[in-house]
C-alpha cells in the first residue's frame, strides 16, 4: 500500500498521525507492506512558498500511489480557502472523484443523541455528487464592492455526472444487499437542475426494479433525519445537499468526530478524509478525537481489498467507544495520541 498522506491543517495533522499509527499496526500484524509518502500540501507549505500544489501534483498522485488519506484544510491565515480549493477540491475534481462515499453508522448506543434510538437504528450511507453542482466555480463579481455589487454562484448539473453518481448508488445497494435509494433535491424550488436530476433519477431506477426508489426535499430529509433514520438505507444527492446532510449525519455517529468518508472513482486512485474540517481551535491541542480519521483509514483499507482489516478496525474504534478509551467529545478522557494507542491495543488481528 503505497499511500500518498496529506495531513493539511490544524487537527487534520493530529488525527492522520493517528490514522497513520493504525495503518502501521496493521500492517505490520498482518504482513502488509505499506508505504505513506507525505506531501506538505497545506496553508502553512501556501504561506511559506505561494504554492498549493505543486506543477504535475495530481498526475504524480493519480499513477504512483494506490491511494490517497487527507486530514483536513482550512485555517484563519488563509480566509479565501485558496489553498483547500486547490488541493482539497482540486483532487477532488481533478481526479474525477465523483463519488463522495460517506457512510452514517453509529457505533454504540451512548453516541445517539437521538431520544428513543440507539446505534442499530442510524446505519445508512449518503452519496454525494463530487465533482458538480455549486462547487464548480461557475459565475462571478460584478461591480464588487459598490453599492450595486452583483455575485452570481452556479448550479451546475449535467446529465451524464447526475447519471453516473445515480447508478453508483443503486448498484452498491445491489451489491450490498440494500433494499431502498432516496434521493433528495430541491426541485420544487430549483426548477432547472431538479428537472435534471429528477428524470435521471426515476429513469435509471426502472433499471432496479428489486430496490425501491424514493424522493424527498431536502428540507424533508433532514428533518426525517432526525425524527426517524430507521427508515434511511442509501441517499444520493447534489454536492452541496450532501455536504450539509453528511455534517447532520455525523450528528447521528456522535459528532464530526466520529465520521469517515472516501472519494471514489472505480478503477482510478481515491481518496479518503474525515469529514470534519481543522478545527483550529483544537489544533495541537490533543483534543481532536481521532476516530473519523481511523474510520476513515478502514474504508481505505476496505477500498484496497483488505476487508477483514478495515472490518477490524472498527470494530476496536466500536470496543473503545464501549469502554469509554476515547476523547472528551465522546465521553472520555483521553488525548488524540493515547485514543490511537486505544485503537490499536483493541485490534484484534
Ligand atoms: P470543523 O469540522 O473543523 O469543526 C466544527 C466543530 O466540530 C469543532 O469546533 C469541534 O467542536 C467539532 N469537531 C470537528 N472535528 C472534531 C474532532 N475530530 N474531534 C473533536 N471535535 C471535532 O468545522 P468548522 O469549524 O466549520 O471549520 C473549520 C475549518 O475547517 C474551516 O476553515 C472550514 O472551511 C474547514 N473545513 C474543512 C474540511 C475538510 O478539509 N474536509 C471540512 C469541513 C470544514
Ligand atoms: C467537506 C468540507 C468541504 C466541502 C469544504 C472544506 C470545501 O465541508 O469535505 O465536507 O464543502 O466539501
Ligand atoms: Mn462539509
Amino acid at each position: 500500500m503505497k499511500i500518498a498522506v496529506i495531513p493539511g491543517d490544524g487537527i487534520g495533522v493530529d488525527v492522520t498521525a493517528e490514522a497513520v499509527k493504525v495503518l502501521e499496526r496493521v500492517a505490520t500484524r498482518r504482513g502488509l507492506k505499506f508505504d505513506p509518502v507525505y506531501l506538505p500540501w497545506s496553508a502553512d507549505h501556501y504561506l511559506k512558498t505561494g504554492e498549493t500544489v505543486p506543477p504535475g501534483g495530481f498526475d504524480d498522485l493519480s499513477q504512483n500511489y494506490d491511494a490517497i488519506f487527507m486530514g483536513a484544510f482550512g485555517d484563519p491565515r488563509v480566509p479565501d480557502m485558496k489553498h483547500a480549493a486547490d488541493i482539497l477540491l482540486g483532487a477532488r475534481f481533478t481526479l474525477d472523484l465523483y463519488v463522495n462515499y460517506r457512510p452514517v453508522r453509529c457505533l454504540d448506543d451512548r453516541l445517539c443523541p437521538l431520544k428513543g434510538f440507539g446505534a442499530k437504528d442510524v446505519d445508512f450511507v449518503v452519496f454525494r455528487e463530487n465533482t458538480e453542482g455549486s462547487y464548480v466555480g461557475s459565475g462571478g463579481h460584478l461591480k464588487k464592492g459598490t453599492p450595486d455589487e452583483v455575485a452570481v454562484q452556479e448550479d451546475v448539473s449535467t446529465r451524464k455526472g447526475v447519471e453516473r453518481i445515480v447508478r453508483y448508488a443503486f448498484e452498491f445497494a445491489k451489491a450490498r444487499g440494500r433494499k431502498r435509494v432516496l434521493m433528495s433535491d430541491k426541485s420544487n424550488a430549483m426548477r432547472f437542475v431538479g428537472d435534471l436530476w429528477q428524470r435521471a433519477f426515476w429513469e435509471t431506477a426502472k433499471e432496479y426494479p428489486g430496490i425501491e426508489a424514493s424522493h424527498l426535499y431536502v428540507d424533508a430529509l433532514c428533518m426525517q433525519m432526525v425524527k426517524d433514520p430507521r427508515q434511511f438505507e442509501v441517499i444520493v444527492t447534489n454536492n452541496m445537499f450532501g455536504d450539509i446532510t453528511t455534517d447532520l449525519g455525523a450528528s447521528l455517529q456522535g459528532g464530526l468526530g466520529m465520521a469517515a468518508s472516501g472519494n471514489l472513482h472505480p478503477g482510478r486512485v481515491s481518496m479518503f478524509e474525515p469529514v470534519h474540517g481543522s478545527a483550529p481551535k483544537y489544533a495541537g491541542t490533543g483534543k481532536a478525537n481521532p476516530f473519523g480519521a481511523i474510520l476513515t483509514a478502514a474504508l481505505l483499507l476496505d477500498h484496497l481489498g483488505h476487508a477483514a482489516e478495515a472490518a477490524a478496525v472498527e470494530a476496536a474504534v466500536g470496543a473503545c467507544v464501549r469502554d469509554g478509551a476515547a476523547t472528551a467529545d465522546v465521553g472520555g478522557s483521553l488525548t488524540t495520541s493515547r485514543a490511537g494507542d486505544a485503537v490499536c491495543e483493541r485490534l484484534r488481528l
